[in-house]
């Protein structure tokens, strides 16, 4: 059986005197119920609730009691969060692990701020990666930049994953609003070929831009993706090599393996080792954003990163956003055993939003040692998930209303619609706030015999109420609202991570996974029968996948 490293003590959140105070305290409030304490307290829903850069944060329908925030709010100062905040702005090496700073709120920096990396200002090459993209992204809009035979480009596929993909994909989904409609806008993620062969199957490769966006520039699904990408367009241009110039752009840091696929350095756009992947879509990884939006659209978005940064760095913890949610979502994880959150957006265009935030918080916080390598004592970063509002309500809510599990929620609208249609809108945020007035204050057996429901129905029909959420309002869904929306949960990452003493910025559970599949592709391949040496189940499956796949006909482009 493999050794367990032993938890330490010593350097454990447990061991903060604020945490043990919240067990105490978490014996004596676990059973209070939101009525009650709305009942005691008729400002409750306006004093739990934090305005700031324009968004509306109401955490009032959580579980928690004045004396409970005291007590959070002094967990974050003794896990050390101000100092935290200050070395990640400062540029300092908080990703432990890889030795490298943690300079996503460079990204936003504005032109004329100074954020120092290894004695180099990074701002201003900030500044000139996005003039370079603003450039590219005006000639492939206006039709400057021609495709090989002439043509203007009509379509943009990204190839990236994981970080390279989720953001882009996302905030393309999220301010297809504000995007250029003539143009056509495609993410290729998966190696299963399916995804790219129905990305390109009605597009014309002579109109065709690909993004292969990586940070590395070796991540086998995106090369892969990239090399089938160069073939099909090569395939269909001429095979004249010159083409690829034209219709390939990178966006990495690394310009050796740029150059080695066949694309120009002069079109790769670069970003840096201290932007984490999960961190990237406003790195010139947020290219395909930027041609789809346009310059301007995408500056206002990282001004929204900005302000929420801004926020973050200076704001008391008792009124900012981040540091608030993020301590709520250590609050249910650790004491309540809440296992998930679920992120509701009552908006459709943020359909992806809770798929990016996945990567975001699962990939930051999905740790089980502490920064000095230690097991962590309790439990890190919960599930996220989550689907657009109102669809969840008829398909998983039940669940979360009457289900044996809590499950902490957070609900995102917005005043404004994007699309005034009659009264979609009113109710649609009827909806929001129903769904978060339900949660909390359920329906009690009284309340249900009160309708005439017969007695032995009462149960089936009982909310039992007391389920926490969280409510952020903002005005509209523009880019700048997206760059904060992003920023906020970037931060309360940040502020779980701290908590918890990880290192929210590295990913060593992606690893083992990539290293055995690259063992298993020749042993898929091979014309001869590979010598398996698997445990008995792998072997199996390996075996029978060999029998079954026989001689398909290969119809490759
Ligand atoms: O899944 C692991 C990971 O390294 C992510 O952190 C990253 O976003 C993704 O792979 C893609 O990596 P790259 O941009 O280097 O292709």
């Amino acid at each position: 059986m493999a050794a367990r490293i032993q938890p330490n003590m010593k350097h454990t959140a447990v061991k903060r005197q604020a945490w043990k105070a919240l067990e105490s305290h978490y014996k004596k409030v676990s059973t209070l119920d939101l009525r009650r304490l709305f009942a005691e307290d008729p400002t409750r829903g306006d004093r739990m609730a934090v305005e700031a850069v324009g968004l509306y944060l109401d955490y009032s329908k959580n579980r928690v009691t004045d004396d409970t925030l005291k007590l959070l709010l002094q967990l974050a100062e003794e896990s050390g969060l101000p100092a935290r905040i200050d070395a990640m702005f400062r540029g300092e090496k908080i990703n432990i692990t890889e030795k490298r700073a943690v300079l996503h709120v460079a990204l936003r920096a504005p032109k004329g701020a100074s954020i120092v990396v290894d004695g180099e200002d990074v701002v201003p090459k900030v500044h000139a990666v996005l003039d370079k993209m603003a450039d590219f992204s005006d000639r492939v809009r206006s039709g400057a930049w021609k495709g090989h035979t002439g043509k203007r480009i009509r379509n943009v596929v990204n190839i990236g994953i994981g970080g390279s993909d989720l953001g882009p994909v996302m905030a393309y989904e999220a301010l297809k609003a504000y995007s250029e409609r003539a143009m056509t806008f495609r993410f290729v993620s998966n190696i299963d070929g399916t995804d790219f062969a129905e990305a390109v199957r009605d597009l014309d490769p002579s109109e065709t831009l690909f993004i292969v966006s990586s940070k590395t520039f070796t991540t086998l699904e995106t090369m892969t993706n990239a090399h089938t990408a160069r073939t099909w367009s090569l395939a269909r241009l001429g095979g004249d090599q010159e083409s690829v110039a034209k219709h390939f752009v990178a966006v990495s840091t690394n310009a050796a393996e740029v150059s080695k696929f066949g694309i120009d350095t002069a079109n790769m756009f670069e970003f840096w080792d201290w932007v984490g992947g999960r961190y990237s879509m406003d790195s010139a990884i947020g290219l395909s954003t930027m041609v789809a939006i346009g310059p301007d659209h995408f500056r206002a978005m990282l001004d929204g990163f900005h302000q929420m940064d801004e926020h973050f760095r200076t704001t008391p913890f008792g009124r900012n956003l981040p540091v608030l949610m993020g301590l709520l979502s250590v609050w249910h994880n650790d004491f309540f055993g809440a296992q998930t959150v679920a992120v509701l957006p009552y908006e459709q265009y943020l359909k992806r939003f809770p798929a990016y935030l996945q990567q975001l918080t699962m990939e930051s916080n999905g740790k089980h040692v502490t920064l000095d390598g230690t097991v962590v004592t309790r439990q890190t970063g919960p599930i996220y998930w989550g689907e657009p509002g109102t669809n969840g309500q008829h398909s998983f809510y039940q669940l979360i209303h009457q289900g044996t599990r809590l499950i902490p929620c957070d609900f995102i609208a917005f005043a404004k619609p994007l699309h005034p249609l009659g009264r979609h809108h009113d109710m649609l945020l009827a909806n929001v706030f129903a769904q978060t007035e339900a949660l909390a204050f359920g329906k009690t057996p009284d309340e249900v015999k009160a309708e005439g429901t017969p007695d032995w129905l009462v149960p089936h029909r009982v909310f039992e109420g007391n389920r926490p959420s969280n409510t952020i309002l903002a005005e509209r869904l523009t880019p700048e609202t997206l760059g904060k929306l992003v920023a906020l949960y970037e931060h309360s990452v940040f502020t779980q991570g701290t908590i918890w003493n990880i290192d929210s910025f590295d990913q060593w559970g992606v690893e083992l996974g990539k290293v055995l599949a690259q063992r298993i592709i020749p042993e898929l391949e091979s014309k001869a029968e590979p010598k398996l040496d698997h445990d008995s189940s792998t072997n199996s499956l390996i075996r029978r996948y060999r029998k079954m796949k026989e001689h398909y006909e290969d119809n490759r482009l």
